[in-house]
């Protein structure tokens, strides 16, 4: 699998915070959705097919370039 090494890690601070994955190439669109409950963590990568991940819901996010939270 082709993929970039960094993962980054997202945190949900409430109930269905979700992580969206969006396509890599000339056409960006949603193809994958994830619901994070409280507590939940995802650890994830960019990879060949998804270049761009949007966070919706109170969540913290970290990766190589530092750490960041949503706001409500
Ligand atoms: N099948 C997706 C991929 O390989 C899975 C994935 C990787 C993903 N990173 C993600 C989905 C980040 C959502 C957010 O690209």
């Amino acid at each position: 699998m082709k993929s970039n090494q960094d993962f980054f890690v997202i945190k949900a601070k409430e109930n269905g915070v979700n992580v969206i994955g969006l396509t890599r190439g000339t056409d960006t669109r949603f193809h994958h959705s994830e619901k994070l409950d409280k507590g939940e963590v995802m650890i994830a990568q960019f990879t060949e097919h998804t270049s761009a991940v949007k966070i919706r819901g109170n969540a913290t996010i970290q990766t190589s370039h530092g750490m960041i939270d949503t706001e409500d």
